[in-house]
């Protein structure tokens, strides 16, 4: 059973990844949750942690906020893209659950350390300032985790929140530049995989027949972003981007890809946030993540689907 600690900044998906973690008890031990800002402001985003948490039945899990903005420059959050909340579209009840004492990047330090080297896996849904954070406190941290699976970066998508940047990355170039120079096995799950793993009208037809309140809820807080995505671009539903990095602990065969050396670009006026990947090995800089480019997208649904059904709280 493999020990993680999420890292996220709640929007639907980043809720239905670590619902989906913790109704996997027999793979992954689910250590903390960990908040960042993000989609939204920091108070939002551990709101809607702890909200989806009770939800699930799940209070047992402590969330710990971190960082409320990047290492430089302001907060660039997202609320055209999840609403103001960053949870529109169901009246979830207050959370009566609090956050648990301590600063995230600390936590992450204690917990990752306390165990042997190589155990603890980071599985990051959102901008890495809180993994930056740990790692700046604690250097030996990058080379006792066991490796960082992270959604974020684009290869040959362009970008969601600029041109060129996915918006994780964009948000916290700095800190995604010294996660990616750490040394630590990162997997990097990009917009190319979550580009193809739509919540078409299908699949969500066959969340809401889980029929459970966890699948109704998700049902209509997936349906914002559906409808925002399927107003801008066109399609069958939005990218349903954060659960991948919970699939591919659970189900690496749902994805394929390469080891390629990631740089991150931090100064370019168009290009801030980029993530520049040397697929084709053009340069002599050693690959630091396996970048995976495509996923098997039925598969995938197939996993989330399942998990969101184990998830009946009393
Ligand atoms: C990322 O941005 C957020 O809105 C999603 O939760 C995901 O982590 C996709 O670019
Ligand atoms: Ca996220």
């Amino acid at each position: 059973i493999r020990p993680i600690i999420i890292d996220t900044d709640p929007s639907p998906d980043d809720a239905v990844a670590f619902l989906m973690a913790l109704a996997s008890p027999g793979e992954l031990e689910v250590l903390a949750l960990t908040t960042v800002g993000g989609n939204v402001p920091l108070h939002l985003t551990t709101r809607n942690a702890l909200m989806a948490l009770e939800l699930g039945g799940r209070g047992d899990v402590p969330v710990y906020a971190g960082a409320a903005g990047p290492l430089a420059g302001a907060l660039r959050t997202a609320e055209h893209v999840h609403g103001v909340t960053g949870f529109d579209g169901y009246d979830l009840p207050e959370p009566a659950l609090r956050a648990a004492e301590g600063f995230a990047p600390d936590r992450i330090v204690e917990l990752v350390m306390a165990r042997p080297a190589g155990s603890v896996t980071l599985c990051c849904l959102a901008p890495l300032t809180n993994v930056a954070l740990a790692m700046i406190r604690e250097p030996r941290l990058a080379g006792h985790l066991h490796g960082i699976v992270l959604m974020g970066g684009s290869r040959s998508e362009g970008g969601n929140i600029t041109p060129a940047a996915e918006y994780n990355i964009h948000v916290d170039p700095e800190a995604a530049a010294r996660v990616f120079a750490s040394g630590v096995p990162i997997t990097m799950i990009p917009l190319d995989c979550t580009h193809r793993a739509l919540t078409t009208a299908a699949r969500m037809a066959r969340l809401r027949a889980i029929g459970t309140p966890v699948a109704e809820a998700f049902y209509h807080l997936l349906r914002f972003n559906k409808t925002f995505n399927e107003r801008q671009w066109g399609t069958d539903g939005g990218p349903l981007h954060d659960p991948t990095v919970i699939a591919a602990l659970l189900q690496p065969h749902l994805f394929s890809g390469r080891l390629a050396h990631v740089g991150i670009e931090c100064h370019g006026e168009l290009t801030r946030g980029m993530t520049v990947i040397d697929w084709w090995g053009v340069t002599e800089r050693q690959p630091n993540a396996l970048v995976l480019n495509r996923v098997d997208a039925e598969g995938y649904f197939n996993l989330v689907i399942d998990r969101l059904s184990r998830l009946r709280p009393a």
